[in-house]
């Protein structure tokens, strides 16, 4: 492809260019992070403040902030920082070895050993000067370290180091420390921004950074701890961003003309030059990671002209959309990149799913170490609200629709919406989609009504009403029919295979008759002739097999396995013994019999009753063509890359509906990825019977995408009123119309209420919201009294707060009022009952002789909790032997109840595998169970917190959501933490000696394939990239705290 000349030119928009109404700024305490740290009880360990809402995908990922719980190493850098001012004379490399020394943990430790030994090399270089530093070295002289030792160092760390050297030898020789100082300051401004260390161009331009305090002591103190400050952050951030390459010259002249390409973009945006860089406007360095990293040599055409869009170089919102498979997420990661370098803001991309969430932190991190900018997950229990304010890196905040709000919300209420420079929505025909589309829509409408600044857009393969999508996110639109691969539609009826043709009356014409023959036998166990369908492709090709129903996915996988010749089993076999072996670890001992049967032939099943490791070993072994056909449900439908040369519907059906035209495209957009297949094609079985539907199916449109904030009233519109007014978004009636106009619904209010205005549904709502004792204030007509304020009420920034379904905010409050009358706390029942998520009751049935066998192994105390919630023993009983029940009692309790049984046996046997066998239930309803649990635990940590009545709840429940959250064995907790690594994994590493994230960071990923089983190079990579970037983070926010910490107060008193 021809380097575009044009590069892409940004302007900001004017304001009559996308009319947005802000809210009157109220003022909001923001707190710092420090301030937050302080303010949490918990202590070590503690969640931070927590996701408030839960995300509808299971994961047993959590929040851990060890790092911020380590009050330690911020009281010694306070006790060095205080001996340091005492008056001790020092230079600035000394300055580094006091700080250094001083430190305990075994991170900075080593990172004074590299320190030292590091300069100790270098000094071999240098000539006079540079040795007397090394007489006073203590590891001087130490013949082991070479010229090597300088190769296995980091860029970074070394160019610190030179730097270091370059100064101890020239404020050795200057005599004068006035000169010095000046001169080691000037070295901590560069130290602080890597961006104007490398770019000396840029910082020759500059205006200094200096502090204008016309104090001269207050001068001395804040450049002494900015020193002191360089320090910490080099040792911190060196250990953080090691290399386990070799890091050569060439690598530091890289990163040089990396930093001078991103001052030039950034320079040519701030000038409004055309030409911006040799790659839209970023540096060169990101064409070669899209090669290395994801073997892209160019850009689809498409794909450049729709970054070269005159919409995109003004910055206007964007809706794109493309078949499936063409490659929109390439043009997506592009412009997230131009306004993570270039424009300097942070962006938050939100996807469907806890797992793409986690592949996507896992792919792009590598970015983030490489480019300089974080990459922060929000999915499960992770994410801080509001995030952690970076000075230097920018974030990308990647995040699921549940957490992605959440992280809004808090962004607004801290005031800083407008350092959200970009919005990417993947999947945007996702706000049709329940209660899930209803919090991406009202997200969305918060970002549009309160941010000018903040651009978004939208992708998707499947979008039919654009023009509605387009209004609300007032945005430009882009759609190109390119796929890379050709995707080849066909259905099955009987013997006979069609190809899919709209432009037929039929909507399909004769293809093919299937060859196959088939024993009389075979035709009764296969009616489809799914099996001669796999064989056609199988074991060259993959094949996924899209099943309606769980348990048919099983059927499918076992039925076809029973009739596969045996020479199935020969290819790779080795890899599926192993693979058997590992999942077998994974279930403690036990592998599912059904898998055990079927991957000897290189097929499995996938559905969500898989725990989220299994499912990601099957996933893997899949791609990596060790197994070569998986049945499995929709949940593989959506945005991801697998291959498959063919994709088999097994039936027109999704559960008991007919499917719908948007699912069955994407099913049938899974086959033929490129980079992993070169053709690919779609068969959909179909009986006799649905002919004619499957016909309509064919001519009929994508659906339209309709908002859902009616249809969800309590997740929906309800919820959105009560937060408007809590955000101080919107407190009058008034202002409350003019919100809702900008959302989805306000576009398609006539077609979506025919009986009720807006205005008049928007009046119910507050006025419920009233009813229900969540806000206060007086509602009238709207051309009598709309402006009169709405406040928020104790209990209803509770539940906006806790992200509580409006649904169930009374019946909370009643269950923690009872609860404090007589908490029983022998055990964690009790709170574990009120911690069990409301809305999982409707989906569990108990059986009774499990119930009744619980029961009696509790203690006379805790038999007594049932009796308090609500559940008498002579319920249990009766139903048990089947007896008829008159007493009236609550099913949604006694459901909820049997939860917290599964729960408590969960935090006392921390295995999936036996509790789910106790109660006969799947594993991953289990694990999602306890994930669901886990989050709603601190919702409710966050509904006490705004409540002085349940004070006491607070520390109860800040130690049972870590308790819901790492039900593992603790010492696996750091490696989790690693997006993707899950407890399989985790105990692997932990086995193999990598115990920190510390370790995984500076793995070497060669000797990590050697060491672990079943670990892929690639895996590998991607495990050592993101511990870096998470240990990165962590570096970062320490520093934070530390700059805050260290910040000289303005408003001394006695000073002005
Ligand atoms: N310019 C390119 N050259 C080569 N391969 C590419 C290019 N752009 C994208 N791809 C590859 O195409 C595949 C599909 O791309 P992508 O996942 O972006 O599709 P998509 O449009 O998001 O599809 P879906 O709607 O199904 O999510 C990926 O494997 C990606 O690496
Ligand atoms: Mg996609």
């Amino acid at each position: 492809m021809a380097e575009p000349r044009l590069a892409v030119r940004r302007k900001s928009r004017s304001s009559s260019e996308r009319k947005r109404s802000r809210a009157p700024a109220q003022p909001v305490a923001a707190s710092s992070p420090v301030a937050r740290k302080r303010a949490s009880p918990g202590g070590e360990g503690a969640p931070a403040e927590a996701p408030c809402s839960n995300d509808s995908e299971e994961d047993l990922f959590g929040d851990y902030d060890s790092f911020y719980g380590n009050d330690s190493l911020i009281a010694q850098v306070d006790d060095t920082e205080h001996k340091y001012l005492q008056g001790k004379d020092v230079d600035g490399t000394a300055a580094g070895e006091i700080v250094l020394g001083n430190l305990q943990p075994g991170v900075h430790q080593k990172e004074q050993d590299n320190f030292s030994a590091s300069r100790n090399v270098l000094k071999g270089d240098r000539e006079e000067g540079a040795c007397q530093v090394c007489d006073s070295d203590p590891a001087g002289g130490n013949p082991e370290l070479t010229e090597s030792a300088l190769d296995d160092l980091p860029s970074s760390q070394l160019l610190y180091f030179e730097k270091m050297d370059e100064l101890s030898a020239v404020s050795r020789t200057s005599a004068l420390s006035k000169g010095r100082d000046e001169r080691v300051n000037s070295f901590s401004d560069k130290i602080r921004d890597p961006l104007t260390f490398y770019a000396g161009a840029e910082h020759r331009n500059r205006p200094e950074h200096r502090p204008t305090d016309s104090s001269s002591h207050s001068k001395c103190v804040l450049f002494k701890s900015e020193s002191l400050k360089d320090h910490l952050k080099s040792a911190m951030t060196g250990n953080a961003r090691a290399q386990t390459l070799q890091v050569s010259k060439t690598k530091q002249l890289q990163e040089a003309v990396l930093s001078e390409e991103i001052f030039v973009a950034r320079k040519a945006i701030e000038s409004s030059s055309l030409d911006r860089g040799p790659f839209y406007g970023l540096p060169s360095k990101v064409k070669d990671l899209f090669r290395q990293l994801r073997g892209i040599e160019t850009l689809y055409e498409w794909q450049h002209d729709c970054l070269m869009l005159e919409s995109l170089q003004q910055r206007k919102n964007l809706i794109y959309s493309l078949p499936t498979g063409g490659g929109k997420t390439l043009v997506a990661e592009i412009i997230i990149l131009q306004e993570l370098l270039c424009r300097q803001k942070d962006v938050l991309v939100i996807l469907p799913y806890v797992a793409i969430v986690q592949e996507k932190v896992r792919g792009l991190s590598s970015f983030g170490i490489e480019l300089g900018f974080l990459v922060e997950e929000y999915a499960g229990s992770k994410g801080r609200f509001p995030p952690i304010k970076r000075r230097v890196k920018k974030s990308l905040y990647i995040a699921t629709i549940e957490k992605g709000h959440a992280l809004v919300n808090s962004l607004i209420e801290t005031e800083r919406i407008d350092d959200l420079g970009l919005v990417v929505v993947d999947e945007l025909h996702m706000l049709g989609e329940g209660s899930r589309g209803a919090v991406l829509e009202i997200t969305l409408a918060k970002i549009l009504y309160t941010s000018k600044k903040t651009q978004i857009i939208g992708m998707s393969a499947t979008l039919n009403n654009v023009g509605d999508l387009q209004k609300f996110l007032q945005a430009e639109y882009y759609a190109n029919n390119f796929r890379p691969v050709e995707l080849k539609e066909y259905i099955k009826i009987r013997d006979t295979i069609y190809a899919v043709d709209s432009k037929t009356e039929n909507g399909f014409a004769f293809s093919r008759l299937l060859n196959f023959k088939y024993s009389s036998n075979l035709e009764k166990a296969d009616p489809d002739h799914i099996i001669a369908l796999v064989t056609e492709v199988i074991p060259k090709y993959s094949c996924l097999i899209f099943c309606p129903t769980k348990k048919n996915c099983e059927n499918v996988a076992s039925m076809v396995c029973k009739y596969l010749k045996k020479e199935f089993r020969v290819h790779k076999e080795k890899e599926k013994e192993d693979l058997i072996k590992n999942l077998k670890s994974i279930g403690n001992g036990t592998v599912c019999p059904v898998l055990k049967q079927t991957i000897p032939f290189g097929i499995a099943y996938h559905h969500s009753g898989l725990t989220n490791d299994e499912r990601k070993s099957i996933e893997e072994a899949y791609s990596a063509g060790v197994l070569c056909v998986l049945a499995c449900t929709a949940t593989l439908a959506a945005g991801v890359n697998l291959p498959a040369r063919r994709v088999i519907l097994r039936a027109p059906y999704v559960g008991n509906d007919f499917l719908k035209k948007n699912q069955y495209k994407q099913m049938a957009g899974r086959a033929g990825r490129a980079g992993i297949d070169s053709a690919g094609e779609s068969i959909l079985i179909v009986q006799e019977k649905d002919k004619h539907l499957v016909q309509d199916l064919v001519h009929s449109p994508l659906e339209n995408c309709y908002s859902n904030l009616l249809q969800e009233l309590t997740k929906g519109i309800q919820s959105l009123l009560l937060s408007l007014v809590g955000l101080k978004i919107a407190v009058t009636h008034e202002e409350v119309d003019n919100f809702m106009c900008c959302t989805l619904l306000g576009v398609q209010q006539q077609l979506l209420s025919k009986e009720k205005s807006l205005s008049e549904i928007i009046k119910d709502g507050l006025e419920n919201l009233i009813e229900k004792g969540l806000l206060k204030g007086r509602i009238s007509e709207k051309d009598h009294n709309s402006k009169s304020t709405l406040t928020i009420t104790p209990l209803g920034k509770a539940t906006y707060k806790g992200s509580i379904d409006l649904a169930y905010c009374n019946i909370l409050y009643r269950d923690l009022k009872k609860g404090l009358e007589g908490l029983v706390l022998e055990s964690n029942l009790h709170l574990l009952y009120l911690s069990t998520p409301y809305d999982m009751t409707s989906t569990c049935s108990p059986d009774w002789m499990i119930y009744l066998r619980q029961f009696n192994q509790l203690s006379a105390a805790e038999q007594k909790v049932a009796d308090i919630v609500g559940v008498p023993e002579s319920f249990i009983t009766k139903k048990a032997s089947g007896q008829a029940i008159r007493k009236n009692v609550d099913d949604a309790v006694v459901n909820r109840f049997y939860l917290t049984f599964v729960l408590y046996a969960l935090l006392k046997e921390t295995n999936i595998w036996s509790v789910s066998e106790k109660f006969n239930l799947s594993r991953g309803y289990v694990q999602n169970l306890i994930s669901s649990a886990a989050s709603f635990a601190s919702c409710l940590l966050h509904f006490c917190e705004e409540l002085e009545e349940f004070w006491v709840y607070k520390a109860l429940l800040i130690e049972l959501t870590k308790q819901l959250t790492y039900c593992v064995k603790t010492e696996l907790i750091p490696l989790m933490e690693v997006a993707g690594v899950l407890e399989a994994r985790a105990k692997q590493l932990y086995n193999a000696g990598y115990k920190t994230l510390a370790h995984l960071a500076n793995a070497n990923p060669e000797t990590l394939v050697r060491m672990i089983e079943h670990l892929s190079r690639r895996q590998a990579k991607q495990i050592v990239s993101s511990a870096k970037m998470l240990l990165s983070e962590k570096a970062e926010a320490l520093q934070e705290e530390v700059e805050e910490l260290l910040k000289v107060p303005t408003d001394i008193p006695g000073t002005h």
